[in-house]
């Protein structure tokens, strides 16, 4: 349909017509009109996949067996492979899977920057730097919406926590919004053109997201140009005047009294008695239409997409490969070596746990979720014996965030897993089980070829509607890692989280540390492989790991997670950027990833060149792969300013990421990247020309592995100050 058969459409539309548009009318789904050939609006969660079937008006599962679908690795996962085509191949398989389940918008990404290594949420989003999380984003993006499925781009904005998440209040400086906290958001609607925009819980400047008009109506529709629908979080409105003077398009919520939303009834009483006009409706009914006309809702021509594909297994398998970071292998500890090993020990619990069902709303019914010990028995085989000691118990409770009703209905249903973990087991029996479990452990390290440990977290402690509160490993981990390197000293550690975690206790006594978020449904067979050695590691954190909680700047200069009032007093210096700059060592350092081979960076060429919207750079250098195997490296420039004209008390940090490409490289090969970057790495957001700002002066081009490992650097220089806009 064109524009104006869009307009008569809307212009036939009754009031109580337009109304059925904006508000849920099932927990996931707004009504249709069919008298009107208008479909119902159909939502699923989530960044990891798509989420089971619910009751139109019931948190009871459906329970069907004809819902379990594809579980891809987690955002924070596919953020750490540094690689945009497996993010786009990924974010396909996501929509594809979406549409085949009849779903019109997927409510993935999750984009807000990890402000503390405690978030609750950290899994389900990107990274703690804003040009990570917006590359990603976008990608995923563009793949999700390939399929005739809407993206949805969440929380807009600053949902960074979720202690008080229905309600908190951050006070973040305007330069730290603009550099830090926008810039992913502004990426989705302008680079992106993503269908949705999710209104976050939480407020600003004491204003729910779904009213607050200055970041809705100025700058996500104003300054961005956003014509995609905002849709409410799950609950997230609380006043008809505000809804409508905001521009939001729907109301969802988690009750079933779908009648008495504020966009239901309140608001046609309130067209009826005139105190809200109908016309003000009628921006909200062309930008719905808009979006179900784009993807092709409204005229027969759409993709039917398709769920559990063996192809899109593979397209996660290759995702969840690159995800994994090696952090630490001194003595080239591994891989190990499959033929040498006639019996290996596992120990940890989470060598044996599938984290699919947990987390939250992103919880997934997975086809199937690969262990970790399953995936080293099925590359193993018969010839070597793998025995597994859970080393500690962890006790997950595995409760559902929706309360009650989805309780009693995984119980309902039987489902052994939530029986299984909701045993309430007393602390002294956990203690006792503890001390048995490590010592059977110990015991059982003594004539193994190989000992690899796999702990970390799971959705007890990454999930949504609380943050962690302890950095630590739980479950006595720390101290079983330190007795089982004093047994072990050649024990492989391996952690699988959806956030950063303390490794202080035991860092120094490990030589081999292996770190993978939450990956998906093939997540235990792409770890089996690196440990193995027959994929070669290429993951990179895509957020600091502080030595101790405290060295964060959420926690050392702000406040986390702070009362109803939360004070971002650390402003743009979130993740490397303060640690950098004020020289706090992290255990390890954003970028950083090891692999099995050497690359030697070389031949770096840097050239200026002013161009009509300011300096741009551009960059060549070559990598070599020296030592082999056949590897993949993500090569990351960091723009640091040395000196420039700026306010001599503005600090800016000290290195910024600004380009990143990942290439296979084989064994003995070397291969060239080049890179363009233009105005804005340059740049910082100055809050008296509400602008960035170029300041002329010297900085250095920084080519590397990872932030603390540069490899090449360059000094250029920016002749004249000049400044972009910020839209
Ligand atoms: C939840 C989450 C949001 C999710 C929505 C629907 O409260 O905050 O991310 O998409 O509700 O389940």
């Amino acid at each position: 349909m064109n524009k104006e058969q869009l307009q008569q459409l809307a212009a036939f539309l009754t009031l109580q017509e337009k109304i059925k548009m904006i508000h849920g009318a099932a927990f996931f789904a707004t009504a249709g009109i069919p008298e009107k050939n208008i479909p119902p609006f159909v939502f699923s969660d989530g960044p990891m996949g798509v989420r089971p079937e619910y009751g139109p008006d019931t948190w009871y599962p459906i329970a069907g067996n004809d819902d379990y679908t594809s579980y891809l690795p987690c955002n924070s996962a596919l953020a750490s492979t540094f690689n945009r085509q497996r993010v786009l191949e990924s974010g396909e398989v996501l929509g594809l899977e979406a549409r085949g389940r009849g779903k019109d918008m997927i409510l993935a990404p999750g984009l807000n920057i990890h402000r503390s290594p405690l978030g609750g949420r950290n899994f389900e989003y990107m990274s703690e730097d804003p040009y990570l999380t917006a590359e990603m984003a976008v990608s995923c993006i563009k793949g999700v919406q390939k399929n005739d499925v809407a993206a949805c781009a969440k929380h807009f904005a600053l949902n960074n926590q979720e202690t008080n998440r229905t309600s908190y209040s951050p006070v973040v400086s305007e330069r730290a919004l603009w550099e830090i906290y926008f810039p992913a958001f502004r990426a989705c609607v302008k680079e992106g053109h993503v269908e949705g925009v999710m209104g976050a819980y939480n407020k600003f400047k004491g204003e729910f997201l779904c009213h607050q008009k200055e970041l809705v109506n100025d700058i996500l529709r104003g300054e961005w140009d956003f014509d995609g629908m905002y849709v409410s979080d799950w609950g997230a409105v609380h006043d008809t005047q505000k809804a409508v003077d905001c521009e939001l398009d729907v109301e969802m919520a988690a009750t079933n009294n779908f009648d008495d939303y504020y966009l239901a009834s309140p608001l046609e009483k309130a067209v009826q008695e005139g105190r809200i006009a109908e016309a003000d409706l009628d921006k909200k009914i062309l930008r719905i239409l808009g979006t179900m006309n784009r993807l092709h809702m409204l005229d027969g021509e759409r993709k039917s997409g398709a769920y559990n594909l063996p192809s899109s297994r593979q397209t996660l398998l290759q995702a969840a490969e690159e995800s994994v970071i090696l952090l630490k292998n001194d003595d080239s500890l591994l891989p190990l070596a499959p033929k040498k090993l006639k019996k290996l020990l596992v120990i940890g619990d989470n060598a044996d746990r599938t984290h699919a069902s947990g987390g939250g709303s992103a919880e997934i019914k997975a086809l199937y979720e690969l262990t970790p010990l399953m995936g080293l028995k099925m590359l193993l085989g018969g010839n070597c014996t793998v025995e597994y000691e859970p080393g500690y118990y962890a006790c997950v409770t595995g409760n559902a965030w929706e309360g009650e009703n989805a309780q009693n209905a995984f119980a309902n249903v039987g489902t052994s897993f939530a029986s299984r973990q909701n045993r309430k087991v007393r602390d002294d029996e956990v203690a006792a089980l503890n001390a048995s479990y490590k010592e059977h452990a110990i015991a059982a390290c003594k004539d193994a070829d190989a000992v690899i440990f796999i702990g970390g977290l799971n959705h007890d402690h990454d999930v949504e509607a609380r943050d962690r509160s302890d950095y630590h490993l739980p479950y006595g981990q720390d101290s079983l890692i330190k007795d089982l390197l004093k047994v072990r000293p050649d024990m492989i550690v391996t952690l699988i989280a959806g956030s950063p975690v303390s490794m202080e206790e035991w860092i120094a006594d490990a030589k081999a540390v292996v770190f993978s978020y939450y990956n998906g449904m093939e997540g235990g067979l792409a770890l089996a492989e690196t440990l193995l050695g027959m994929v070669c590691p290429s993951g990179k954190l895509p957020t600091t790991f502080p030595v101790k909680l405290s060295d964060s700047p959420a926690h050392s200069l702000g406040q986390f997670p702070g009362a109803q009032t939360v004070n971002y007093d650390e402003g743009i210096m979130v993740g490397y950027r303060y640690y950098d700059t004020y020289h706090v060592k992290p255990q390890f350092a954003f970028g950083h990833g090891l692999s099995y081979t050497d690359f030697v960076y070389d031949d770096l060429s840097v050239s200026m060149t002013e161009t009509p919207e300011g300096p741009a750079c551009d960059i060549k250098l070559t990598v070599a792969n020296i030592s082999g195997p056949d590897a993949k490296e993500s090569v990351q420039v960091y723009v640091a300013p040395l000196t420039n004209d700026c306010d001599k008390d503005l600090v800016r940090p000290t290195q910024e990421l600004r380009a990143f490409d990942k290439k296979e490289i084989g064994k003995g090969e070397r291969t060239g990247f080049s890179f363009h970057l233009d105005a804005i790495a340059f740049s910082y957001y100055d809050e008296a020309s509400h602008s960035y700002k170029v300041p002329a002066g010297t900085y250095e081009i920084r080519v590397g592995s990872a932030s603390d490992d540069i490899r090449l650097r360059k000094e250029v220089t920016v002749t004249e100050t000049c400044f972009l806009p910020r839209s």
